[in-house]
């Protein structure tokens, strides 16, 4: 989502969920990873981006849920297609065609009972750059890198610099502009969960906490900019970038990722 929306939301307090609530997010958390593992499956050159929205919302369908973006803020699409230097955001198109050698990550929410699911995903169109490869890995990498700090006797800034530094070791940068963000019975709750930061900072991490961690990623500059369609950030360098996402609840047994299959 995109970052410094405090305003919005008053003061910054998390919204705990009970154990209850978290089984209806790991259910529809479930289901979004079972959707972004099906439309991984049929990335290949010359498929049009449209038709993973076509398939997304076929998959919503058969799966009971409703897709939790389409709507939201105004946003047209089930889900956000970018492709190489599109940061997040990016709109299917009809007439954009993946071709061998780019990245492309899909971010995908739904809605089950009340309760939302999100998670992103980036994979490669047949054979890609080494960059390219290495900017997947740091990236995936760097999501479970926080998500390991995303336990009690922690701060979220712990879960921002372990994904800030373990980014930059690869010489990559963090998108800043863009947060991971508390979930819930709403897509976007506090806290915000940025991607850079410094250790002890923020909010106390609790149990019944439940975040959407997601570092995106950039293999340049970390200044992005919106395209005039309004929607998709890219980088403004027009480096590549990644994107992966997890939602995870916080236990007391330490963090549990809800959307894994
Ligand atoms: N995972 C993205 C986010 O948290 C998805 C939002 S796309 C939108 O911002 F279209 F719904 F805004
Ligand atoms: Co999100």
């Amino acid at each position: 989502m995109k970052g410094r929306l405090k305003g919005l939301w008053g003061e910054p307090r998390p919204i705990l969920k009970t154990k209850e609530e978290i089984e209806k997010l790991r259910r529809v958390n479930k289901i979004v990873m079972e959707i972004l593992l099906a439309l991984k499956e049929e990335v290949k050159p010359g498929k049009c981006t449209f038709e993973f929205e076509e398939l997304a919302l076929l998959l919503c369908e058969k799966k009971g849920v409703k897709p939790a973006f389409k709507g939201y803020r105004g946003y047209p699409y089930a889900l956000c297609v970018s492709v190489n230097e599109e940061v997040v955001h990016g709109m299917p198109r009809k007439d954009k065609y993946l071709k061998e050698g780019d990245i492309v990550s899909f971010d995908f929410g739904a809605i089950l009972d009340g309760y939302y699911g999100d998670a992103a995903l980036t994979v490669g169109v047949g054979e890609v750059s080494e960059l390219a490869k290495t900017l997947m890995k740091a990236t995936e990498e760097a999501l479970y890198k926080g998500i390991e700090k995303a336990r009690i006797g922690n701060k979220i800034g712990d879960i921002s610099y372990a994904i800030q530094r373990h980014v930059e070791s690869y010489g990559f940068s963090p998108v800043k502009d863009f947060v991971g963000h508390g979930i819930g019975r709403n897509l976007h709750e506090p806290p915000e969960v940025p991607n850079w930061g410094k250790p002890g900072r923020g909010l106390r991490i609790e149990v019944g906490m439940v975040l959407a961690i997601e570092p995106m990623v950039s293999a340049g500059s970390s200044e992005v900019e919106i395209l005039s369609d309004g929607w998709t950030a890219v980088t403004k360098d027009r480096s590549l970038s990644a994107h992966f996402e997890h939602t995870v609840a916080i236990t007391p047994r330490g963090p549990e990722i809800l959307s894994k299959v």
